[in-house]
């Protein structure tokens, strides 16, 4: 697998940590030292969709093929306006395309998730160029009254265009099952068969304890991406860029301190866009490749973690 382009979509509207302390008790100072975070785009007039097609489209273009020359979709996102059709099928007939297409929904790993699957599709013969997708509008299923997950997020999109090369090197893939850390409930429709009225069935709102998704985030990513390096035969000063999951910058500071890199080796963009869940590594992605930090030949690692507990970690030339 080699990429061959990238594009990403935010919604217009800019959020402040300011503008944040109308709606609950919180402050920019704490904001900024706990998380980093400055300000998050945050949808108004804009649906998932149009910023899913509008990163594709760019993505397309910077690729210099079509709609029409991608025989496969994969898209990652969490929730949008449809339980389903998948939102991959909603993209597809906006850009034209009509290759199969596939949502995964493994939480913020998922646009590394997808890019592996992706390499797999080419590896095997079942595709030769691939859409590779992240949408996600974590603002929406924040409880605007909770201030210790509202300040986190922003929506956003990322896309790349993938096609059957030799850049794909390798990747490392872990799943902890620990539903307790960070999760959130569907909302369910009562049948008149069982009491859905409980606790269990009515609290919807996301929960989240931040110290241990931290301490996860970090050992679980920091360990993949060493064991990555080690088993392909590279050293931390061989990577060009580690574009890891825009959570937090403490924790991306975590990461960079356990593997000894050097600090200009981690582009962010968690300051200005919050954490926008699995599509935070296709935006960061794409904002350094347009940004020419990127030259052909680079060695890029990828690495992301999220609810499950998951993560996943992928190294690739670029
Ligand atoms: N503004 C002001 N005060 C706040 C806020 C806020 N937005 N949120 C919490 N506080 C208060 C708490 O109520 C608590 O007050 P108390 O001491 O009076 O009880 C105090 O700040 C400290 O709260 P802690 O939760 O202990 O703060 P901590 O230093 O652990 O920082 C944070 C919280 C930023 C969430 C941290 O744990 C963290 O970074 N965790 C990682 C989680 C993460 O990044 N998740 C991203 C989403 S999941 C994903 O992407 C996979």
């Amino acid at each position: 697998m080699k990429i061959i382009g990238t594009g990403s979509a935010l919604p217009k509207l800019v959020v402040t940590n300011d503008m944040l302390t109308k709606y609950f008790d919180t402050s920019d100072e704490w904001i900024r030292t706990r998380t980093g975070i400055e300000t998050r785009r945050i949808m108004t007039d804009e649906s998932l969709k149009d910023l899913a097609v509008a990163a594709a489209q760019r993505a397309l273009e910077a690729a210099g093929v079509t709609a029409k020359d991608i025989d496969y979709l994969v898209c990652s996102n969490v929730n949008n306006n449809y339980v389903y059709p998948s939102l991959s099928s909603i993209v597809q007939g906006a850009i034209g395309a009509s290759c199969p297409c596939i949502d995964i929904r493994n939480a913020c790993a998922g646009f590394v998730y997808a890019l592996d699957m992706a390499h797999m599709y080419l590896h095997t013969g079942r595709a030769s160029r691939i859409l590779v997708l992240a949408a996600e509008e974590p603002t929406r299923f924040c409880h605007w009254e909770h201030r210790e997950t509202s300040v986190l997020f922003g929506d956003g999109a990322g896309a790349a265009v993938v096609e059957i090369g030799d850049g794909f090197l390798g990747s490392k893939m872990t799943t902890i099952s620990n539903t307790d850390v960070l999760y959130q409930r569907q909302r369910l429709e009562p049948t008149p068969f069982e009491d859905l009225s409980s606790e269990a069935y009515t609290n919807h709102t996301m929960v989240m304890q931040g110290r241990e998704v931290f301490r996860m985030a970090v050992t679980g990513c920091s360990n993949e991406i060493s064991h990555l390096l080690t088993e392909h035969g590279f050293s931390t000063s061989d990577v060009k860029y580690f574009i890891l999951h825009q959570a937090n910058m403490r924790i991306i500071n975590g990461i960079q301190q356990y593997l000894k890199a050097d600090p200009e080796q981690f582009p962010t963009t968690v300051q200005k866009y919050g954490n926008t869940s699995s599509a935070s590594v296709a935006i960061l992605l794409d904002e350094t490749v347009r940004a020419n930090k990127v030259q052909r030949g680079d060695l890029l690692v990828f690495s992301g973690f999220g609810a499950g507990f998951t993560t996943g970690s992928c190294i690739l030339r670029y």
